[in-house]
């Protein structure tokens, strides 16, 4: 039993997840039958759901990751910095996916996409675990979100909280941020 220091309200649960990881799944290997896909997992949040997703398409998959993070700042002077970009030649005349966990703002996904459009990809799509409702509005690309959140931080299953609480297998609310 893992030490938990926060009030957390379960919002998804494992059946949820697992339920909606197999439909996109599914869906995946209908649209993608007979291609090959590269998935590049945006570190570290989505590395649960990538691999849970992952194991359930049954196409040959090629992988390679990317670290970005958001500077501190104010919510309009925060910038992005890439830690680890593409090092692999698996997105030029490819069909890629992009596997993130949310869009709170779409700032990160914003400039992972535009990044990955450099490459040359054959076509790029954007799968995102969750996104939080009324927070991005300004995004302009489309996305595929299995779940909409509330506008409140949430923990499990690969989100955390000063890097805490990744492990859980059901996604939680925090109600006592700080
Ligand atoms: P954005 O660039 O504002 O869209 O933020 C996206 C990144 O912030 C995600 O990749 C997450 O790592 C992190 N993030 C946003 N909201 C939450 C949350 O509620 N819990 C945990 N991480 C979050
Ligand atoms: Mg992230």
């Amino acid at each position: 039993m893992i030490n938990i220091k926060h009030k957390l309200n379960l919002l998804i649960s494992k059946q949820e997840i697992e339920k909606e990881i197999t439909i996109l799944a599914n869906e995946l290997n209908d649209k993608f039958q007979g291609e090959q896909i590269s998935l590049i997992m945006i570190l570290n949040g989505s590395v649960f759901f990538f691999a849970d997703l992952a194991r359930k398409l049954n196409m040959p998959i090629k992988m390679d990751t990317i670290s970005i993070s958001s500077y501190l700042g104010t919510e309009s002077t925060r910038k992005v910095k890439f830690h680890k970009k593409i090092v692999k030649p698996i997105i030029e005349n490819k069909h890629v996916l992009i596997i993130e966990d949310i869009i709170d703002t779409g700032r990160t996904l914003t400039n992972v996409y535009e990044y990955l459009q450099t490459l040359n990809p054959k076509t790029l799509e954007i799968i995102t675990l969750a996104d939080k409702e009324g927070c991005h509005e300004d995004f302009k690309y489309n996305y595929r979100s299995l779940f909409k959140v509330p506008n409140k931080f949430v923990v499990g299953y690969g989100f955390e909280i000063d890097d805490l609480y990744r492990q859980l297998d059901q996604i939680y609310t925090i109600e006592d941020e700080n």
